[in-house]
């Protein structure tokens, strides 16, 4: 309500004044990180030509309450890639439409590099080559090695502050988890706009060892598709004081009875020793709808993410790293809908679902990027 009224008297007031001018900087901090050649949203809304022609798609999905995705509710803590999107910045890029989408120079746009949005890479490193998922198939998961040599660790230890994933099929990379030998290190969702690290904590590239690149396919369609994932790094300057790492919270023995459109799923995780947690990344598959985490004792999840969205994933990353004391318990939850009212169950008969990443059954995975 409050919304619909400060939307509608700054569009009564406003609509007429409002130019390209206003509305090009919002839909660029809003938008663009995805929105643009190359990224993980369909349209590019970085020209005026671009923009307006989309216009109507523009306020509907704003008014729906669909772009930009941000499925977090409000919480204690708060989260340095929060997308969401202030009534204000709503309220031009409407007035913006709604006058009649009037041109304008704007002033203040940020230079923005075409491919990457942390900027220019250290270093891209790429699959060899391009990888086909066949059309039967829903879900595929391939791994490829970058060797140390390419990697420039073949004699020292590197250190990586942030990641950004490039896939050249948008509609098939679901996420990616890194791997040194078997140890999992960081892991990202295709619409995170980039992963970095706050300043002096590092992801460690030990010396002589090669970084595995584990990529997950979902295909949402039973057409063939084919992809080329690259991958961005970019190096810590000095040597991190801590270093990061990735610890999985998962439910292996999840049981969603046939039809049930409430089914909540419960674990916990101890630490195993004193650590500071900085990102968050569920990777559900289509019947989560829901998706909780709170530390045991406290009264509010920290991360309450309604809806799910699925095809829409992307990492939770803390403004302030959290502390997290050895012993201390994170709680986890996930409601799941395995019933027909959910528009993304794949059964059309319906069955009794368990723990399998193949695009049928359901997963409760959720990745914690944390520093020691
Ligand atoms: C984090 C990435 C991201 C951000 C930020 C984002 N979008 Fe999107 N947007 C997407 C993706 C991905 C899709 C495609 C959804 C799908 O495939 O189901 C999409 C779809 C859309 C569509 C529907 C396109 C169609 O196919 O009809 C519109 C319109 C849209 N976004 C507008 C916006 C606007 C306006 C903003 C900013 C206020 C925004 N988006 C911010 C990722 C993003």
């Amino acid at each position: 309500m409050k919304l619909y009224c400060c939307l509608l008297t700054a569009i009564l007031c406003q609509a007429q004044g409002t130019t390209w001018r206003e509305a090009a900087p919002l839909l660029d901090r809003w938008c663009n990180g995805c929105h643009r050649a190359g990224q993980v949203g369909p349209f590019d809304f970085t020209t005026y030509e671009g923009a307006s022609a989309y216009a109507p798609e523009i306020a509907r999905y704003i008014i729906g309450n669909k772009m930009p995705p941000w499925r977090a509710k409000p919480s204690p803590l708060a989260f340095s890639n929060s997308r969401a999107i202030p009534e204000e910045a709503i309220a031009t890029i409407l007035n913006w439409i709604n006058g009649g989408t009037r041109p304008g120079t704007p002033t203040t746009l940020p230079k923005r590099n075409p491919q990457w949005n942390l900027g220019t890479p250290d270093l891209v490193v790429a699959q060899p080559t391009e990888h086909t998922v066949f059309a039967e198939k829903t879900v595929d998961i391939i791994t490829f090695e970058v060797r140390a040599e390419e990697l420039g660790s073949q004699l020292e230890d590197r250190f990586v502050q942030a990641i950004e994933l490039r896939p050249s099929n948008r509609n098939l990379l679901h996420h990616a988890i890194l791997r040194v030998g078997s140890t999992p290190i960081a892991a990202l969702a295709m619409c995170d706009n980039g992963v970095r690290l706050p300043a002096g904590i590092g992801w460690k590239l030990p010396k002589g060892k090669s970084l595995s690149i584990e990529l997950h396919y979902f295909k949402r369609n039973l057409r063939l598709g084919r992809d080329l994932t690259k991958v961005a790094l970019y190096f810590s300057r000095q040597t991190p004081r801590r270093l990061a790492s990735l610890v999985e919270i998962t439910k292996a023995d999840i049981r969603i009875p046939a039809g049930a459109n409430l089914h909540p799923e419960k674990t916990s995780f101890a630490m195993t020793s004193n650590v500071q947690l900085h990102a968050v990344l569920p990777v559900f598959q289509l019947l989560a709808a829901d998706v909780r985490l709170k530390v045991k004792g406290q009264r509010d999840f920290f991360l309450w993410i309604e809806p799910f969205e699925h095809h829409l994933m992307s990492s939770y990353q803390l403004a302030r790293p959290l502390p997290l004391a050895k012993g201390e318990v994170l709680e986890a939850q996930a409601i799941y809908d395995n019933s027909t009212q959910n528009p993304y169950n794949p059964h059309q008969k319906l069955r009794e679902v368990r723990f399998a990443e193949n695009g049928l059954d359901e997963t409760f995975r959720i990745w914690l990027t944390i520093s020691q």
